[in-house]
């Protein structure tokens, strides 16, 4: 894979924006690399990548595939419907992930007001 080749397919991110990106910021968390153009928000692909190059952005022998080998395995996992890669496991930190409260949706404009009981 070459420097200008995308690893996020979903926001079009090359492998020189992230290790450009990793060298400077230097992540202390691989989802950081979110940071980086929105890279691995998306179909959640190429995490794994993402998490190598924070890992190691100087070192990094990250993908020796070809563009279209990775590309083709990137379209075999849009097509499985298995779960999303996400960064959790690589930022696993139990006792700093509290439950964030789900703030309610905000009212619809033109909806009447709710009375205090819950009846409109
Ligand atoms: S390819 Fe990066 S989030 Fe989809």
């Amino acid at each position: 894979m070459q420097p200008d080749d995308l690893v996020c397919y979903c926001y079009h991110v090359p492998l020189r924006k992230l290790l450009h990106f990793a060298r400077r910021e230097r992540p202390q968390r691989a989802s950081r690399m979110s940071q980086c153009l929105g890279a691995g928000t998306g179909c959640g692909w190429c995490i794994p990548f993402l998490e190598k190059i924070a890992a190691d952005p100087d070192g990094c022998r990250l993908i020796s595939e070809s563009p279209d080998d990775y590309a083709a395995r990137r379209r075999a996992y849009i097509l499985e419907k298995r779960p999303k890669n996400t960064f959790a496991a690589a930022d696993a930190d139990p006792a700093s992930a509290p439950e964030a409260p789900v703030p309610a949706p905000p009212p619809s404009p033109g909806a009447a007001p709710a009375s205090p009981d819950g009846q409109v």
